[in-house]
């Protein structure tokens, strides 16, 4: 696998893209925004997607899980993330239980988020039950990216946010969304020499979480990236920034100014 860095663009990257990264061993950064400056700073770090993930529920509105993210959500996040991405892939993520409910009502909520939002495709979770209803929504033009291994949407069916280890289960999965015509899957908690086999056996690249340096690029929740989570963050994340410990700094101390009277007037400030 190659480590130069992605040969720098001026022009947005696209799912053709991705595939050819895979090919020659480029690995693909896809990182989580859910407005207009996560979506900004996730972007001018030359990431290639942007995804606008149901996580919203838990990292934005403090949700338990992402059961309860809404197409609403959705479309009001992927719209601002959409505008403020000028050169990356946006994903918008499909909430629960949209692609449950049937291959028209899939494509329809599909549709909906890709002319509201801008963004350029959609990731929905499922298992090799759902590869009709993502055939169904890539025969209307709508790029989709699977995802499979823990689904985050199923987390009371898996029995929590554990590591999934049925390889044939995996593998069944990842390929039946290959083969209904997904561009790229996400491999969320397997096993490291697991996702190694699925990426070597699929035709499409494979981003992972949490699924070992085996897959064709890597994804992370922006706030655990950064350090602005605050609560649990899964293992497998490394932080690269301690950004929420620097806000409540900065916070502290402009409130101590103010309590001790140390807050400028107007001619230092506008000076
Ligand atoms: O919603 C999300 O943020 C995701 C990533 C964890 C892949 O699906």
């Amino acid at each position: 696998m190659s480590h130069q860095p992605p040969p720098s663009r001026d022009r947005r990257v696209t799912v053709t893209d991705l595939g050819r990264a895979k090919q020659e061993g480029r690995p693909i950064t896809m990182a989580t925004a859910y407005d207009w400056p996560t979506g900004r700073l996730v972007e001018e770090a030359g990431i290639d997607c942007v995804l606008v993930g149901d996580s919203v529920a838990m990292v934005v509105a403090g949700r338990e899980s992402t059961i309860p993210a809404t197409l609403e959500q959705m479309l009001y996040h992927g719209e601002i993330v959409s505008r403020a991405c000028r050169r990356a892939l946006v994903v918008v993520d499909l909430p629960f239980p949209l692609q449950h409910l049937g291959t028209l009502r899939a494509i329809e909520a599909s549709a909906t988020i890709l002319k509201q939002t801008g963004c350029h495709a959609i990731k929905l979770e499922g298992t090799a039950g759902q590869a009709d209803v993502i055939a169904g929504i890539v025969a209307a033009g709508i790029p989709v990216m699977g995802h499979v291994g823990l689904r985050p949407q199923a987390v009371h069916q898996l029995g929590g946010y554990r590591i999934q280890r049925d390889r044939e289960q995996l593998l069944c999965d990842a390929t039946a969304a290959a083969n209904a015509g997904a561009f790229a899957v996400v491999l969320e908690c397997v096993p490291a020499e697991i996702a190694a086999e699925i990426t070597e056996a699929l035709p499409i690249p494979t981003i992972g979480i949490g699924a070992g340096p085996g897959c064709s690029g890597q994804v992370l929740v922006f706030h655990d990236l950064v350090g602005l989570s605050g609560g649990r963050v899964p293992r497998f994340v490394r932080s690269y920034a301690s950004v929420g410990a620097q806000i409540s700094e900065g916070l502290r101390q402009w409130r101590e100014d103010v309590v001790q009277g140390r807050f400028p007037g107007p001619d230092e400030t506008f000076a």
